[in-house]
């Protein structure tokens, strides 16, 4: 078992498939010196063997859960070799995907295991959605969420909500779920290297359910899981669900259970922390990686990666820098 300092039970590992991504999302692709989140050189990135042979040592550790991301894990050729390797491990296999590419994976998705899957978007108009990614796209992810829910897979979308770009979509995202089984989770704009956060591009938890609750009424609150990022509701009588991860307002760092392992096989205990410790070099040499993942998860903080006080997302520091698409989201 992988058990931290604060007695924390780790179960879930998230992937980072590849640093890269085909969209320009304004909050996480930022200024040009980030651009390449992590190392760009494929010799540096775990192989499809490498990222198995790794996976597999968590779970032999107690990991149940293992989440793609990157980057767009579905831009990695291989990446449908890596989900069929990984649905053969006791594990539940999810992704995070910007939907781009659902259309060419959703048959190796059904026969990998993968059930839920995580589309972000962050507009339900084709103009803003534009703005947003600088992609010309939305028709296309719209209909891959059309495409999964038609084919039985529970599908949560998440909206990055930043205040004067489209926080006035956010009733328009808690209609959607009235009628469609979707699972709208809001997320509050959280800092990363470069991504030019400000406290007042910020929309709270609290800013998101009043204007929810403006529109459709008093929101019916369900129950929320020992270790769920969001706090869960439905408008009454919705097919879908309605969430928020209030990472910035309310963090929920006591039920944490993450792990996160970037694309060039870099170990983070929490996605704010400040330090990683390399395994794949380790793995490489033939050295045994269960004592480094232990190491590591021992040096986890309490909360938000040892960051503190209302504006620690405007002081970066050296040790920080990685975008979140050289983390893995
Ligand atoms: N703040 C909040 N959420 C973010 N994501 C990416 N960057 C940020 C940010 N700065 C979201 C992505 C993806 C999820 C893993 O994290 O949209 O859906």
């Amino acid at each position: 078992m992988l058990v931290d300092g604060f007695g924390r039970v780790h179960d879930y590992l998230r992937i980072g498939l590849t640093d890269r991504c085909n969209y320009q999302c304004l909050y996480c692709l930022p200024e040009p010196e980030f651009h390449q989140g992590c190392s760009s050189h494929s010799g540096d990135r775990m192989s499809a063997e490498e990222i198995v042979a790794i996976a597999s040592q968590f779970v032999s550790l107690g990991v149940n859960k293992i989440r793609l991301t990157g980057g767009e894990p579905l831009i990695r050729k291989d990446a449908g070799d890596i989900m069929l390797a990984l649905g053969r491990l006791p594990v539940k296999l999810t992704l995070t995907t910007n939907g781009s590419r659902i259309d060419h994976f959703i048959d190796i998705m059904h026969e990998a295991g993968v059930k839920s899957v995580n589309v972000s978007l962050d507009s339900l108009r084709k103009e803003n959605f534009h703005r947003l990614t600088l992609r010309d796209d939305f028709e296309k992810v719209k209909s891959n969420i059309d495409l999964l829910i038609a084919q039985g897979f529970e599908v949560k979308v998440n909206m990055v909500v930043m205040n004067g770009y489209n926080d006035h979509e956010v009733v328009d995202f808690a209609k959607w779920s009235q009628t469609q089984p979707v699972h709208i989770r809001y997320i509050e704009f959280m800092p990363f290297p470069g991504n030019r956060w400000r406290p007042e591009k910020l929309i709270s938890l609290q800013q998101i359910l009043e204007m929810i609750e403006g529109d459709s009424g008093k929101l019916e609150k369900l129950d929320d899981g020992p270790h769920d990022t969001t706090r869960k509701y439905r408008i009454p009588g919705g097919k879908g669900t309605l969430a928020v991860i209030s990472t910035m307002s309310a963090p929920f760092c006591d039920g944490c259970n993450r792990l996160r392992l970037t694309a060039d096989g870099k170990m983070r205990n929490c996605l704010f922390s400040k330090t990683e410790t390399d395994l794949l070099g380790p793995y490489r040499n033939g050295t045994d990686i269960v004592p480094l993942i232990r190491q590591c998860l021992q040096g986890k903080h309490r909360q938000l990666g040892g960051n503190s006080g209302p504006e620690w997302g405007l002081h970066e520091t050296e040790e920080q820098r990685r975008t979140m698409m050289g983390i893995g989201g």
